[in-house]
């Protein structure tokens, strides 16, 4: 059993205390006091003493320099897939807990030449010595848009980044391996659920948990912007992860509580979208879903249906696409109307924050196999939308607004990008400090997790005010024993107290970075800690108790596949969701060359 983060906080106070005495100890240099402070200073330094460069930095992962994507141009991330590591370049979902790459199956004949190249190269289990086969499973993502797809589950290493870049490390990483071309690219995750297999008893962590139990990120948390070609000499996406970029956002912010359903945690209240005069959101306001693992925007349809009228789209009910020809395209350039969503946290009033997307950020281009024949043509990224889990907010969304989600306290921020050359080119990374209270490697073999807790700063309070009692007994005691040498105690014990007091609290302020947000992401909220708050990984236990021997890597999933996270949503939501379930046993008699190489050994 874990400690709770209140037990580890009156340790943490307890420490503190224990060390003042052990320094009044010592000052006093009373025989018996000195001996006991000494003693307690020597167990209690070890966990009490803070050494920065136990709390990890954030981390700024580069982009791949590339434009990826047959429904954009879309800037991607590298990604090192396996052992040794395959180059593939992906994109950065933010609803997923999983990895996905593209399999050798996903360039069948009649795809384009360089289809390998085109979507981000493949990844080929089958070379890889660190491989660990699964078995056949859905994603269950974006099943609500009709996206889900299945792939061969499997573990391996992946590292983000480029080569020698030096990113981010996680030794056995979820990894789907997938053909279906509705995902051209492959993506990993940043949603830290878990993810139940039926062939494991135990959920396996995500990227970004395991991230955080190694001690590589300072928090559970990221920030996100798309990145886009028609700002300034064309701007990357910006992905850092416990941290986010001071640089790309302005003052102009809203803070959004996590919706309850897991697996529509980044649902945003969009009180109007306007283009000019237009109202293009006739109905009122519509909560939606910020995924950046989609291009489009998908609205109701009496929505898209002013956006006809603004713009003269003409809806391709073949494909369920706005195409444009040029003709409308230059007309469109030409009065270059933009379109602004008001978001806010609540449904009406509070705050909101005005994201305003040029025409430029909806001029993009869909390819083949998505349409055919033509094989390419442009297109407006609007997607008609069924009802209302279908409400979202894709990457076309994300290339004017930066995302900053805590999963630590249960919400995100959304702001508008700012367009500063040269801010862009030189980050202002923050971190985002965990609200774990610090522990630095104990014993338990806990990493430790920056940041200072409300409970740790209660503790540093309290261990002031024991100390400043103690000093005042102590004070009281030589006054006593000492008379000759009253003046002589008093005067040192004052300064102990002062010199005390500001170690303990300049050792505290080492793992925050001073920044406007900071103490806004942290500390403000802090009271939130005990809001309904997911159960991770290692807290929790499976109902579904595998068969031992059925439990083997190459062994075939049972069918019962539980998609990422959305067990929770059921447990707590009690909405039960049957779709999240295997849809046929088809998927089990694929025959795949990883489970062969599985079978084989
Ligand atoms: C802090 O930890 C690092 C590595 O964990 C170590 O190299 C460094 O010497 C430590 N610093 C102090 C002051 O203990
Ligand atoms: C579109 O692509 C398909 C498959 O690659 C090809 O057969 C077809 O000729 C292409 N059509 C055009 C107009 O290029
Ligand atoms: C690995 O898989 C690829 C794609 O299925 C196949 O072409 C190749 O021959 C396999 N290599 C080995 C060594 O099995
Ligand atoms: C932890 O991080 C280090 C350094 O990035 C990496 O070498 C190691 O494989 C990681 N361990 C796990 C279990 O992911
Ligand atoms: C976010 O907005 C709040 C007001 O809503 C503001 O106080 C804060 O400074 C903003 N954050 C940043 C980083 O600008
Ligand atoms: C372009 O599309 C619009 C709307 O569908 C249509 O009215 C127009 O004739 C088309 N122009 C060309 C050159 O195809
Ligand atoms: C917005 O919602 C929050 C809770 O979600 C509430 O505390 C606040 O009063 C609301 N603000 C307005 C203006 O309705
Ligand atoms: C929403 O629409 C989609 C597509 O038609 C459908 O699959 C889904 O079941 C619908 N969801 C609800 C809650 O009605
Ligand atoms: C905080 O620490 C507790 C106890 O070690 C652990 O159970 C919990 O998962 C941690 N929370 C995060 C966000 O790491
Ligand atoms: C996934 O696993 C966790 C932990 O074992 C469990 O609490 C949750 O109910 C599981 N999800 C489903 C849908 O069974």
């Amino acid at each position: 059993m874990v400690a709770s983060a209140g037990q580890l906080n009156s340790l943490g106070s307890t420490a503190l205390l224990t060390l003042t005495i052990a320094q009044l100890g010592a000052a006093a240099a009373v025989g018996s006091l000195q001996r006991y402070g000494a003693e307690l200073a020597e167990t209690t330094l070890v966990r009490r003493k803070v050494n920065t460069t136990d709390i990890p930095a954030p981390i700024s992962i580069a982009p791949s320099q590339y434009w990826d994507g047959i429904d954009g141009p879309w800037s991607s991330f590298a990604l090192q897939v396996g052992t040794p590591a395959q180059n593939v370049r992906v994109f950065a979902s933010t609803a997923a807990p999983i990895t996905w790459t593209i399999g050798a199956d996903g360039c069948p004949p009649g795809y384009v030449a360089d289809c390998a190249n085109s979507r981000g190269f493949l990844f080929l289990p089958n070379q890889s010595l660190t491989w660990v086969p699964n078995s056949r499973f859905n994603f269950a993502l974006e099943d609500n848009l009709g996206m889900d797809t299945n792939g061969n589950a499997g573990f391996d290493t992946e590292v983000l980044g480029w080569q020698g870049s030096g990113g981010p490390t996680v030794a056995h990483a979820t990894v789907f391996n997938v053909a279906s071309a509705q995902y051209w690219l492959g993506a990993f995750g940043l949603n830290p659920l878990p993810t139940n297999f039926t062939t494991f008893t135990n959920p396996q962590p995500s990227f970004m948990q395991q991230l955080l139990n190694n001690n590589t990120i300072p928090s559970l948390s990221y920030a996100y912007t798309a990145g886009n070609q028609y700002r300034l000499n064309k701007v990357f996406g910006s992905l850092t992860l416990g941290g986010y970029d001071l640089n790309r956002f302005g003052s102009n912010n809203i803070t959004v509580d996590m919706y309850s359903d897991v697996s529509r945690d980044l649902l945003v209240y969009v009180q109007g979208i306007n283009s000019g005069t237009a109202n293009l959101l006739p109905s009122g306001t519509i909560s939606m879903y910020i995924d950046s693992t989609i291009a489009t925007i998908w609205l109701p349809e009496d929505a898209c249906k002013a956006f006809e009228t603004a713009f003269g789209l003409v809806y391709n009910e073949d494909y369920g696409l706005y195409l444009m020809n040029s003709s409308q395209r230059t007309t469109l350039q030409a009065t270059n109307p933009s379109v602004t969503f008001t978001l806010g946290a609540n449904q009406t009033g509070g705050s909101t924050v005005a994201i305003e997307l040029p025409y430029k950020a909806f001029d993009l281009t869909v390819q083949y196999p998505m349409i055919s024949n033509p094989n390419t043509s442009y297109y407006f990224p609007l997607n008609r939308a069924a009802n209302d889990t279908q409400y979202t907010l894709g990457r076309t969304f994300l290339q004017e607004a930066y995302l900053i989600v805590d999963y630590e306290r249960q919400h995100f921020k959304v702001a508008p990008c700012t367009w500063n050359q040269a801010a862009i080119q030189s980050p202002l990374i923050q971190r985002i400090k965990s609200t774990n209270s610090t522990k630095n490697g104990d014993d338990n073999g806990n990493s430790g997790n920056g940041g200072i807790s409300a409970g740790t700063i209660a503790g540093v309070v309290v261990a002031i005010v024991a100390a400043i009692a103690i000093l005042a007994a102590l004070l009281w005691f030589f006054r006593r024993r000492k008379r000759t040498q009253k003046q002589r105690a008093s005067e040192l014990e004052a300064k102990e107290q002062s010199g005390a007091a500001k170690e303990s609290s300049d050792n505290e302020n080492k793992p925050f970075i001073s920044n406007p947000m900071g103490g806004e992401l942290g500390g403000g909220e802090i009271h939130e800690l005990t809001a309904p708050h997911k159960p991770f990984a290692q807290e929790m236990e499976s109902p579904h108790k595998v068969d031992p021997n059925k439990a083997g890597y190459s062994e075939m999933g049972d069918g019962e596949y539980f998609g990422p996270g959305k067990g929770f949503a059921h447990e707590m939501q009690g909405n039960d969701q049957p779709v999240y379930e295997m849809a046929g046993s088809d998927v089990h008699e694929m025959p795949t060359h990883e489970r062969r190489l599985g079978e084989d050994k």
